[in-house]
């Protein structure tokens, strides 16, 4: 060989043939960057002759630097190259998998909440008995949450302690019964709503307590309403929002604007009455407290509470859509995590 047996040139010259061989035949971009490292990289085959230099004869070093630079030049023009052929394999191979017959990848164009389903199942079966669906404010005044509603402000739940006050006497509402004031002031009988809403409680949160959340009032107002019409109204929603098998009960409770009171309970949807973990064992499950509207109320309003009965209920659609589902704990309605909440979107 011309290099005079100079043993580092023909080093040289044997990594230039193995490298080059190397890099122009490497399958992928993997083996690619393995040949790059070992004849190009910083602990490379090049890099190794050339650290070497310094141990040679003064007059050995120039020609052994200079082949030095002019394999490496190669070598990295070799690599360019193929980087170059793989990129293009690559982006052929794309297209080519490119299957236009194929249903496209359409974005999900969302969903209604859980709850906001829930609600509008339930306006609507009201509706096809006759309830317009209203809205009233989520700030109020005391009259309207409190005093138009028989509740005397030193009544427990008028309290600090349970009630959001944004000033001297108004609140964040506390239910949806005072829309019940609101709209009997607007409207005459017969009077027949739903009003779905937010409402607001400093409760502390837990699987079954939320400090905001939704509430749906029903009121129904007209000469000769009476309880067996409340009954029956109510059992037909029962059958119509949780199946035609599903039981109702009415158990005696007390709310200072419904007289007589009663908590609706319905035969438990999980495990269908037997008793279980949801039904505390019991068989039943209450959805809602009810009764026939206080004659207090009607005056509050300017009702005639001799010509007007008539008969209200309050439930938390949360609630409900948790017994629809089958849910375990209100708090995953309320976090808002996509992932959760998606599998119940009908779209
Ligand atoms: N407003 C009551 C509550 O929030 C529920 C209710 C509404 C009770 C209407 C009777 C009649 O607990």
């Amino acid at each position: 060989m011309s290099e005079g047996g100079n043993p580092l040139l023909e080093r040289l010259a044997a990594i230039e043939e193995e490298g080059v061989a190397a890099l122009r035949d490497a399958a992928d971009e993997e083996a690619l960057e393995t040949a790059r490292v070992r004849y190009l990289g910083r602990s490379g085959a090049v890099a190794d002759v050339l650290g070497r230099i310094g141990s040679l004869p003064a007059d050995q070093r120039r020609p052994v630097g200079q082949k030095g630079n002019a394999v490496k030049r190669a070598l990295e023009e070799t690599h360019e190259t193929r980087a170059a052929e793989l990129r293009m394999r690559e982006s052929a191979r794309a297209a080519a998998d490119r299957d236009l017959t194929r249903p496209g990848r359409t974005a999900w164009p969302g969903g209604s909440h859980p709850v906001t389903a829930v609600i509008d199942e339930i306006c609507d079966i009201f509706r096809e008995l006759g309830f317009t669906r209203v809205r009233g404010p989520e700030v109020e005044t005391e009259w309207y949450n409190f005093t138009a509603l028989n509740i005397p402000l030193d009544h427990p739940a008028a309290d600090v302690h349970d009630t959001f006050y944004l000033e001297d006497g108004v609140v964040l509402r506390t239910h949806t019964s005072p829309v019940q004031a609101r709209t009997m002031q607007t409207h005459q009988p017969p009077v027949r709503v739903v009003v779905p809403g937010v409402c607001y409680r400093r409760e502390s949160i837990d699987a079954s307590h939320a400090a905001v959340f939704d509430q749906i009032e029903g009121l129904a107002v007209d000469e000769g309403v009476d309880f067996v019409e409340f009954r029956s109204t109510i059992e037909h929603f029962v059958r119509r929002f949780f199946g035609a098998e599903t039981r109702t009960r009415f158990r005696p409770d007390f709310f200072p604007f419904t007289e007589p009171s009663a908590q609706v309970e319905v035969s438990c949807t999980i495990c269908g009455g037997s008793g279980c973990a949801t039904c505390k064992g019991t068989g039943w499950i209450e959805i809602m407290g009810s009764g026939m509207v206080d004659p207090a109320v009607f005056e509050a309003v300017g009702y005639d509470p001799e010509r007007y009965t008539g008969y209200a209920f309050g439930m938390g659609p949360g609630r409900m859509a948790l017994l629809r589902h089958g849910i375990p704990d209100l708090r995953l309605l309320h976090e808002g995590d996509v992932r959760f909440l998606r599998q119940f979107a009908s779209t």
